[in-house]
């Protein structure tokens, strides 16, 4: 289907540079410090640069932690439970206040917006639960995706069926009907109908085989091969590190780990204390 490509229409960039083992270049990056590197004139596509914040009133639960991607690239955030993974992908999303940090898409500070606001501006999120209406169909949910689009949708449906052919078999079926894997599907594809320009998701392969995973994995980089560039969280640490041009290992809320896929899956350290040796 990349002849006619769904998401590299006009408001997507057309960054094919996942091919390029090298990623999109050398964007600022937190250093192994896990200290944050100021961001300069070319700051990365999407970035919670120097994090810190928590829930309401509660204790901090990031601390200078900084995530990022760029165009054409797949980033990964791995690390132990409560390492405030999904608090980090929260924070860029703007369903938590930063304390001090900021977020800047395309160049552009939104720590202010709202969630709403952030997705007007081209943000895809796909949270770790309660990703679905699971008493709609699924065409509903891909519609409820959409709800900021006032032009034709179906141009964009089309697509995400071209990318989950089984979810148009059961698009008049409940969501909530679905195995595991096709629920996910259905969450990435409701994100999609947006057509944003960058592309959360918070574990996209919880509770599903091994099987079902590396096809998601799959289409996950089917869509980054479209342009968007992908920032996701993953359990499956090293099957993710893998796809990554960028891996982040988060712990108590802060950065432990950056660096390429690769690099990371080469480090004693992270290898022995993440990785199952
Ligand atoms: N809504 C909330 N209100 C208060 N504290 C929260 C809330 N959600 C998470 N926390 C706390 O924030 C910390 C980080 O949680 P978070 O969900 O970000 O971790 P995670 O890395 O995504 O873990 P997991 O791998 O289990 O998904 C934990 O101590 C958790 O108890
Ligand atoms: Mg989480």
């Amino acid at each position: 289907m990349s002849g006619d490509n769904p998401y590299a229409d006009g408001r997507g960039n057309k960054d094919r540079s996942i091919a390029n083992p090298h990623g999109a270049g050398d964007a600022p990056y937190p250093g192994k410090s896990g200290k944050a590197v100021p961001v300069g004139g070319d700051a990365p596509f999407l970035i919670g640069e120097a994090m810190t914040g928590g829930y309401g009133k509660g204790p901090d639960i990031l601390h200078e932690c900084t995530i990022a991607v760029n165009p054409g690239e797949i980033a990964v955030i791995v690390g132990p439970n409560g390492a405030g993974k999904s608090t980090a992908m929260k924070a860029v999303f703007g369903m938590l206040n930063v304390r001090s940090g900021r977020v800047l898409l395309d160049g552009e500070d939104i720590t202010a917006l709202s969630p709403q606001d952030r997705v007007i501006k081209g943000m895809g999120f796909v949270p770790q639960v309660r990703n679905i209406f699971p008493s709609m169909t699924v065409e509903e949910n891909l519609e409820m995706g959409a709800f900021i689009r006032k032009d034709d949708i179906r141009q964009t449906m089309e697509q995400v069926y071209e990318l989950f052919p089984i979810l148009k078999d059961k698009r008049g079926q409940a969501a909530g009907e679905l195995s595991g894997g096709q629920r996910q599907q259905v969450a990435v594809g409701r994100a999609l109908m947006t057509k944003p320009k960058v592309l959360m998701l918070d574990e996209p392969t919880a509770g599903v085989s091994p099987i079902v995973m590396d096809e998601l994995f799959d289409r996950i980089i089917e869509v980054s091969r479209t342009g968007i560039p992908i920032l996701m969280v993953e359990q499956n640490a090293k099957q993710a590190l893998e796809i990554a041009d960028r891996g982040y290992v988060l712990v108590q809320g802060r950065n432990g780990h950056t660096g390429t896929g690769k690099e990371l899956l080469a480090d004693p350290e992270v290898r022995q204390s993440f990785l199952g040796g």
